[in-house]
Parts: structure tokens; sequence; C-alpha cells
């Protein structure tokens, strides 16, 4: 529920309360976020009065940047949002380069409009509710410098105590402005000290939660590969020190966003603290031209006095009801059988069908082709982007293959990563421009490979046309779409000099519109997202792809730490997770046979081993556990 009274806003959810109020000069003071006051829709404004800053004095440091408000230093109070250069020496939340070469700006409260239903940042994914429910405040902003406008954009999610929240630039003006942040979220509160709790890592280690205690100074969490990243995954969350697994305040935020992404903590100097998240402002430079519009990602907020497991239930529900969508939002995912770690590049017809006919004899339900199916692929050398059929390995291609599979009683699923070229590629050769890359520069190379620029509209509909005519031709139930490496060199031949600094936004807005129409053209496939394992592991990619593959490790034991780091926010159904092969291919553990089960039960489940070629009895076990997950 909104509530608006004078100046003074609530968001109300069953269990939180998020308060802010304009003053008399127009800026936007942060009241309170936390346990839910229950307030009288004419109380508002009483209950803001009460817990307005009482400003009496200014320190021997105080900056006064309106003498409206004598009283008033910006650094000195929680804002609702904060620029450059009118005292508050804190990071901000929006950053402009006028056209003077000027970067100072003073946004004021201009109005604010309520719209009866949820509202979603152009050309990026959305939180959303069923059936058009769900209410949105729009607060718009005048930058008394520019003729810049900003819309603060909330929505409240009442169901899980979550609130979503972006920020829309529109320029008014004549004159082009560079925008070099707009961040999604920024939260302002009084508190000296905070626990936070964010998730690092690198191949085959995502996920690691790692505890930092913040008194003084800044602590960020972001990442620069060009998505969201193995590093650093956008999930952040605080808490007081003393709060436990169910007990005390917590908050988090997290982006609906899969490329660069910074979040930061801010001790201030007066016992405040300040909250960021957003795109990563290190690697964004945007030209917003006169009459456009610029959003920043969604951010979901959320708060629990039940400490990290009221917030973690919370973001499990808002990741389950309003961001997976489509078919398989509430259907059960299928057991699979995975060829990777079965046979790796060297798959043919003949071994698939054999994989295939012992999985479906102990239950499994999907039989997913790997990577090494198109092309010349028989390493990571070559063929990404040479989507055609290897008729060495597929006699009869991919289309007589499904029919075969089809006929065991099995799914059909491929592996494909459309985002990519291979240096030795048909592709490449035809259209050495369309990767991402500086010319007359060298590039660097990782896995042999480079990435398309998705800022084109001829690259992303070249990869719309190969993508269909492959989930087309091979009948699929489900894709598995990788993305295996990190944008370097990054630029984009088809954008002038001044546009360089929008390459890596325009890319995942790319990504986006591929998974957009892919999705909408093939709305009954299951889609799992994938990037060299967890690597792109968000709510953006979820929006689209309603599971992800959690990690290229495999290890039952590694797996515990990365999928318990990865079930803090996200929900099983998400997190893909398979029984493999002892001794184990990344760290050449030996593990159980049923301890390798227990864990993979916890997530989207399925097998990548040689089912073939281990002991009857462990076939017979398998049959078993693939059972139990049934039930
Ligand atoms: C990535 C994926 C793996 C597998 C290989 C295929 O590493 O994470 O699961 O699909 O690519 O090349």
């Amino acid at each position: 529920m909104i509530i608006v009274q004078d100046g003074c806003f609530a968001l109300q959810t069953p269990h939180t309360s998020y308060i802010f109020r304009k003053d008399a000069a127009g800026n936007l003071l942060h009241l309170y976020y936390g346990e839910k006051i229950e307030i009288e829709e004419e109380g508002l404004a009483k209950v803001c009065e009460i817990m307005a800053p009482v400003i009496t004095n200014q320190n021997g440091c105080s900056l006064i940047a309106d003498t409206a408000q004598p009283n008033l230093c910006l650094d000195d109070v929680c804002l609702e949002i904060s620029s450059r250069g009118k005292g508050d020496m804190r990071e901000p939340y929006v950053e402009l380069v006028l056209a003077d070469g000027s970067s100072t700006s003073d946004f004021r409260y201009e109005n604010y409009r309520i719209e009866e239903s949820l509202l979603t940042p152009e050309g990026l994914p959305g939180a959303y509710e069923e059936k058009g429910n769900g209410q949105s405040l729009v607060i718009t902003l005048a930058d008394r410098n520019s003729k810049v406008k900003l819309e603060l954009v909330y929505g409240v999610m009442e169901d899980c105590d979550c609130l979503v929240r972006y920020g829309r630039l529109v320029n008014s003006g004549e004159e082009t402005v560079t925008v070099n942040r707009l961040m999604s979220m920024q939260l302002d509160m009084e508190a000296g000290v905070l626990k936070i709790t964010d998730f690092h890592g690198d191949w085959a280690r995502e996920m690691a939660k790692n505890e930092t205690i913040l008194r003084q100074g800044k602590y960020v969490n972001d990442t620069s590969v060009g998505f969201s990243s193995n590093r650093a995954n956008p999930l952040f969350i605080w808490a007081d020190t003393e709060t436990t697994q169910e007990y005390g305040d917590c908050y988090a935020v997290n982006l609906l966003y899969s490329g660069n992404h910074r979040e930061s903590a801010q001790a201030g100097g007066h016992g405040k603290m300040r909250i960021l998240a957003g795109m990563n402002p290190d690697y964004l430079c945007w030209q917003l031209e006169a009459g456009e519009a610029f959003c920043s990602p969604q951010a979901v907020l959320t708060y629990s006095h039940q400490g990290y497991q009221g917030v973690s239930g919370q973001l499990h529900y808002f990741v389950r009801e309003h961001i997976v969508r489509g078919e398989w939002k509430h259907k059960e995912r299928p057991i699979l059988i995975n060829s990777w770690e079965a046979m790796y590049f060297d798959v043919q017809e003949k071994k698939i069908l054999k994989l295939a006919r012992t999985a479906a004899n102990a239950g499994m339900e999907l039989f997913v082709l790997d990577d090494g199916w198109f092309g010349k692929r028989n390493s990571d050398a070559s063929s990404l982007g040479d989507w055609y059929d290897n008729k060495e390995k597929l006699p009869t291609g991919l289309a007589g293959l499904s029919e075969k599979i089809h006929k065991l009683g099995l799914k059909f699923g491929i592996w494909v990563e459309p985002e990519m070229v291979s240096e030795d590629s048909d592709l490449y050769r035809k259209h050495p421009d369309w990767a991402v890359r500086i010319p007359g520069q060298e590039h660097a190379l990782g896995r042999n490979q480079m990435v398309l620029d998705l800022t084109r509209e001829e690259v992303r509909n070249y990869i719309i046309e190969s993508m269909s005519d492959v989930f087309s031709r091979g009948k699929v139930d489900y894709v598995k779409w990788d993305m295996n490496r990190s944008i370097t060199e990054c630029y984009s031949v088809a954008l002038p000099s001044d546009r360089q600094g929008e390459v890596f936004h325009r890319y995942i807005l790319g990504v986006y519109d591929l998974y957009e129409r892919l999705t909408s053209e093939f709305p009954e496939v299951l889609f799992e997202s994938c990037s060299s394992g967890g690597g792109r592991f968000d709510p953006g990619m979820l929006y689209y792809a309603p599971q992800g593959w959690t990690s290229d490790d495999s290890d039952a034991i590694e797996r515990l730490k990365i999928q318990y780091g990865t079930s803090l926010c996200y929900p099983i159904s998400s997190m893909g997770s398979h029984v493999s092969v002892i001794p184990n291919h990344q760290v050449f553990r030996k593990t159980p046979l049923h301890t390798r089960a227990n864990v993979a039960y916890f997530g989207t489940f399925g097998y990548e081993l040689d089912v073939t070629k281990i002991p009857e009895e462990d076939r017979n076990v398998i049959a078993s556990q693939v059972e139990t997950y049934k039930k």
C-alpha cells in the first residue's frame, strides 16, 4: 500500500514500512525503513514530523547549499537520493555532466503520481504481478541546473515484503547531457556499524559467502567483466552485528541486471550509513540526447526482523513469484542427463543414444546434448557462430537425433553459446567486425573465442535466425544458454567515439533483446542460463531462464558451499545441480553416490556422467534416486 500526505510518502507491506518526505526546500529526506509502523492515512504527516531530523546547529565543516535552509547540510542527513556538488560528500546516486562541462546537479521535488500497475524500466527485466495487480509511486524531481528530470519509481510487492526501485532520467532540455551514473537504489540509514554479507568467487567457486564489519570508510562489491560475474554477485545483505539466522534486523538488495554492477556501503561521520546499488558507474558514460530517457535497472529491496532467514525466504518468494515467468514457472522441472562430463566434445550419435537409453531406463526425463555437436567443434578452439550440424558426429543431424531421443520417451535439450564467435569460424571469417574488439589492436582471447557485438541489430538478427533454426530443427524442449568469456577491449565499431562508454550496458540490453525474442518465439521451451557455471546467476537472467547452472564444479562437497551461498537469495528451483562421476573431474575427490545425490537433490536435479560405464549396482541406485527426487 502507498500512503501519501502533505509531501510525506509511506510504502507499506505487511511487515515493513518505508518512509520519506520532502522538506521545505524540496530535498527528499529518507526517514525510515524497517519493521512495520501502523499508519493511518491521515496520520502520516504527523509520523513524519516526529521522525524528521532535528537540526539545531551545524558542525564545523558544514556546507549550506541553500540559504532558505540555513541549518541543513546535505552531508549530515539521510537523503532519498543524492548528487554531486552541493555539499553531500558521500558517494552519489546520480552523476551528470552538462554541456558546459559542469557536473553539479541539484534535484528538487516537483510532484508525484501513483500508477495502478507495476512500472518497469524500458528494455530491462522488471518484477511483475499476476493479472496486472500492483501499484507504483513515481516521484519526479527537477534539476535546478539543467532541464533534466529524475523520476524515482517505487513498486510495492506486498506478498513478499519487497520493494522494487529504479530511476529514470528524462532530458527535457535542448542539449545532450552525459550520464556518468544512475544507480538503482540508495538507502541512507542511521547506523554506526553494519555487518555486510556479499558473495565472491571465481570459476568453480561461485557464491562464497563473505562477511565484513563496516564501521568507517567504504565497502564496495563490484564487477567490471561485462556480466554480473562469478567474482561478485549483485546480492548484497546488511544487518546489525547481533543479527542471527532467525532474529534481528536484516536488509538485502539485489539487481535485476546481468551486467557490470556495484553495491557499496559508506559510513558517514555522524553515525549514518549509505547503501547504493546499481550499474557500475566506472563503466558507464551515456549520452542522453534532448527528449530521451534513460533508466537504471530495477533493484529489489527487502527487510526482515527475522534475521537472514527472513530476508532469504522473502527473496526466494520474490524470485519464484515475481521474476520467473512463463510455462515453467510452477511446473515440475524434468530430471536431466547432460552429455558434458560424460563425453565432452566427443559427441557421437551412437554413444548419445546409448547414454540416453540407459538414462531413460533409470527414469530420467530429459537428454541434454551439451557442447560439441555443431560446425567443426572438436575442442574449444573453433566453430562458435557456425550453428549447423556436424554430420560426422550426427549423421541424421539434430532433427534425426531429436526424433530418436523423443522416441525413447525423453525430452530433448541442446547447448548453445549464442553470444560468442570463435576466431576459427565461418562467421568470423565473413564478419570479423561483428566481434567486440578495437580495430588495429591485438585482442585477448578467452577460451579461443570473442564476444559478438550485441549492440548491433544485424548481429542480434543473425543470432535470432540461427537460434530459431537450431531450436526448430531440433524440436528442442530445453536450451542451455551458455556464455563463457568476459568482455575485454570493450568497443563497438558501430558506435561513435563519444558513445563507447555505452557499450557494456548496450551489450546487456542486447542480451535481453535476444532472450525476450527467443523466449517469446519458443514459450514452451525450458531455458537454463549458464556462464562457465554460475557466472551470470542473477535475477535479470532468471526473468528469462527459470533455472541456471550453479557451478561447473560438480564435486558434492564443494557444491555444499556453492549451493549454500546461492540459496541465500535464489530458490532451489532455480539452481541446476547434477550428480557426477568419481573421482570428480574438477577436484578429483571421491564421494559416495548417495552423498552426491543428497547434495544435488537441492536444486533442479540431474546427472552428468556416463551412466553406461558405471557398475550395474550404481545404475539401480540411480533409478531409486530418481524416484526419490520425483516424490
Ligand atoms: C561451460 C559450461 C559447461 C559446459 C561447457 C561446454 O564451461 O559451464 O557446463 O557446457 O561450457 O563447453
